[in-house]
């Protein structure tokens, strides 16, 4: 009886990361990581399991429908985390007191949302994030931002390939409040409804925001005026506090002294979905439009790690997710062509010359270089070459019985066929030369 075979498709919203996947994912990671490090960012992680109630409390309606829970064997509700933020606040505030401030954590978890899958959108994506706790000032949000900026430019993106939005959740209460009179209830589905803006018809949402606003087609007006103001005409729209207006004025300042202002601009349309966000918010976007979705998503939250300690401290940060960076890189044409495998190949030819390769290969490796050898005795010199050839390597060491008894060794470069032969002595010198 034939057995059924298993398929080998993957989970739907998910990537196998085969070897050349791979050297882009880590070469993205190292990336971020030097440039993050470089700002005095230490890393963290958590678990991949938490506690359901932690994404309850603050993470919004949209979280809790996309989380991936259930009840483990003890009857826990449990849930796959589908952001860092409350795991890195429920860290922060078990060890608040002794952590030297101001903390400057990041981490690249991996993450899971149940969506429906589609460009830039997965169920399990990888997330730089980057959090700063104890300074409620501009000051932090400039670093933030820098930061941000700092790793696309350490891709090769120019200041044109993306655009940085920002605005203030103190903005947008004071005027769902202030100026359109809206009661909580009404300020809350309001402010969920301008986060679907985009992603459903004009009709169709001035058809479902017509009912919640007290002066319908009036306000709607407002409305509109409000979200298409920019940093220059925000203060004449009604309700907005001189302070709330000081602080985005102050920091988009800050923008200007650093030449940032052909890529970061202020949007008062921008709303980001979780609802522990409570003042400065800001996404980054593609300025190719075949890249629709943020590239990052952040913002300041100061009550988070109040859910777990009565000492508040306040938190600003982002994530940055690697399926949109990808596409960006992509479309930028960014990624590196990683074809040449660094480092040698060792062939050895004939059964004889298998353990002094062995020990060449060992002394190539202790002076940090990477050696690969191939594993029969009995190749054909043509196979030995081809071994090497579709491993991608450039440069490859032969060791057949004459030179093993000569003491010598035969140096191929592959990229033009051309060979040199030398002393056993002299390897480790000739391949330091190569900057393998
Ligand atoms: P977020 O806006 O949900 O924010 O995600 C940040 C970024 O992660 C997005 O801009 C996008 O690049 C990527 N991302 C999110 N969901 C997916 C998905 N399903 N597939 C692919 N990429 C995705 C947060 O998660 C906040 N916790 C970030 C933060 C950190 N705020 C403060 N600190």
């Amino acid at each position: 009886m034939s057995q059924t075979l298993l398929s080998t498709a993957n989970y739907k919203g998910t990537r196998d990361f085969y070897p050349e996947d791979m050297k882009i994912r880590n070469w993205m990671f190292s990336v971020m990581r030097s440039v993050v490090q470089r700002f005095g960012y230490l890393e963290y992680d958590g678990p991949i399991l938490e506690y359901f109630e932690l994404y309850k409390a603050k993470s919004g309606e949209e979280i809790e429908k996309q989380l991936y829970n259930f009840y483990d064997k003890g009857n826990r509700h449990v849930a796959i985390r589908p952001e860092m933020t409350p795991t890195l606040a429920r860290m922060v505030a078990a060890k608040l007191r002794e952590l030297p401030k101001p903390i400057r954590w990041f981490s690249i978890p991996n993450l899971w949302r149940y969506e429906a899958p589609g460009h830039g959108r997965l169920r399990e994506h990888w997330q730089l994030n980057v959090d700063l706790f104890g300074i409620n000032a501009w000051t932090a949000e400039l670093e933030i931002i820098q930061i941000a900026c700092e790793i696309l430019f350490a891709f090769g993106a120019s200041p044109e390939d993306f655009r940085v939005t920002f605005s203030s959740r103190k903005i947008l209460n004071q005027f769902l409040k202030n100026s359109l009179n809206l009661n909580q209830k009404n300020e809350h589905d309001v402010a969920k409804l301008l986060d679907k803006k985009n992603k459903i018809s004009k009709e169709e949402f001035e058809t479902q925001i017509i009912p919640l606003l007290p002066n319908k087609q009036k306000d709607l007006d407002l409305l509109y005026k409000f979200l298409s103001s920019s940093i220059n005409n925000i203060s004449d729209i009604h309700g907005i506090t001189k302070e709330v207006l000081e602080e985005v004025q102050t920091f988009y300042k800050a923008i200007q002294s650093l030449g940032l202002d052909r890529t970061v601009f202020f949007d008062p349309s921008i709303i980001r979905g979780f609802d522990y966000y409570t003042g400065f918010i800001f996404e980054i976007f593609d300025t190719n439009p075949i890249n629709k979705r943020s590239l990052y998503g952040g913002g300041r939250y100061d009550n988070l790690v109040g859910l777990f300690s009565n000492e508040q401290i306040s938190g600003i940060g982002f994530g940055l997710g690697d399926v949109t960076l990808l596409n960006f890189l992509q479309t930028h044409k960014l990624i590196p062509s990683f074809q040449s495998q660094k480092g040698v190949f060792l062939g050895f030819l004939g059964e004889s010359t298998y353990f002094p390769a062995l020990s060449i290969a060992s002394q190539i490796r202790q002076a940090g270089i990477l050696c690969e050898t191939n594993l029969e005795s009995n190749l054909k010199f043509g196979k030995l070459i081809q071994q090497a050839e579709r491993k991608n390597y450039r440069y490859m060491l032969i060791l057949g019985e004459n030179e093993m008894q000569n003491k010598k060794v035969i140096l191929k470069d592959l990229s033009n066929g051309t060979q040199t032969e030398f002393h056993q002595n002299e390897i480790i010198e000739k391949l330091k030369s190569l900057e393998l």
